[in-house]
């Protein structure tokens, strides 16, 4: 799939207000900073069409992309920076646990993972609430450009290892970085195949 046409629609804080329609849709999770926003961006081929930045906590609201007319990207605020774990409730927004629990048309959670650090608690907690809600999810490695081919296969090993001590079947994973664009036809037909099966 190629994307012909994104556009920012919409940020919002609460529920009510998200477009209403459905079409399918993916959003963009994880701690602040991970790389959320500049990934929709090298995705849809637009430097700015969402907010980045170097200092953690950039994006506060829940933003909506409508790609070809046909699907949604979204991207959400990151979580749990540089505060302890434990507590994910208190870490983020209301609004945006909300949004993953409710929106009828998510189609899967793009669980976003920078692989040079070591697995982090907040990280395994959340997967594990999003088992518990039984929300679909995909864990996306970024920056890979920051490490080796060697490393990055270590720590990708690694990772994978720590996440069978809780989970049975391991969920699918893509690496990327939006620097060097890697990973980024893997993604798109991730999401092509998964919209069509939700609109058919
Ligand atoms: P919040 O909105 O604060 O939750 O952050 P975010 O997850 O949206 O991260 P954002 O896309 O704003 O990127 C954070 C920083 O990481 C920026 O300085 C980006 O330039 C940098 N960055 C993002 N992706 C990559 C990548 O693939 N490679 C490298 N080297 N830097 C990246
Ligand atoms: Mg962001």
């Amino acid at each position: 799939m190629e994307i012909k046409k994104a556009e920012f629609v919409s940020s919002h804080t609460s529920l009510a207000k998200l477009p209403k329609t459905h079409l399918p849709e993916f959003a963009f999770i994880g701690r602040s900073n991970v790389g959320k926003s500049s990934l929709i961006n090298m995705l849809c081929n637009k430097k700015s069409l969402a907010k980045t930045s170097s200092t953690p906590g950039k994006t506060q609201t829940i933003n909506h992309f409508i790609i070809n007319n046909e699907w949604y990207l979204v991207d959400l605020p990151g979580y749990g920076y540089a505060r302890a774990p434990g507590n994910l409730r208190k870490l983020w927004s209301g609004f945006t646990f909300d949004y993953l629990i409710k929106r009828p048309n998510l189609i899967c959670v793009m669980l976003l993972i920078d692989l040079r650090h070591k697995p982090q608690n907040t990280d395994m907690q959340f997967m594990e609430w999003l088992g518990i809600n039984k929300i679909p999810f995909a864990i996306v490695f970024t920056k890979a450009d920051k490490l080796t081919n060697a490393l990055l296969k270590e720590n990708v090993r690694k990772y994978l290892e720590e996440l069978k001590n809780t989970w049975e079947e391991l969920p699918t994973y893509f690496v990327t970085s939006s620097v060097k664009r890697t990973g980024r036809q893997e993604l798109l037909s991730f999401f092509e195949k998964y919209s069509q099966r939700a609109i058919k």
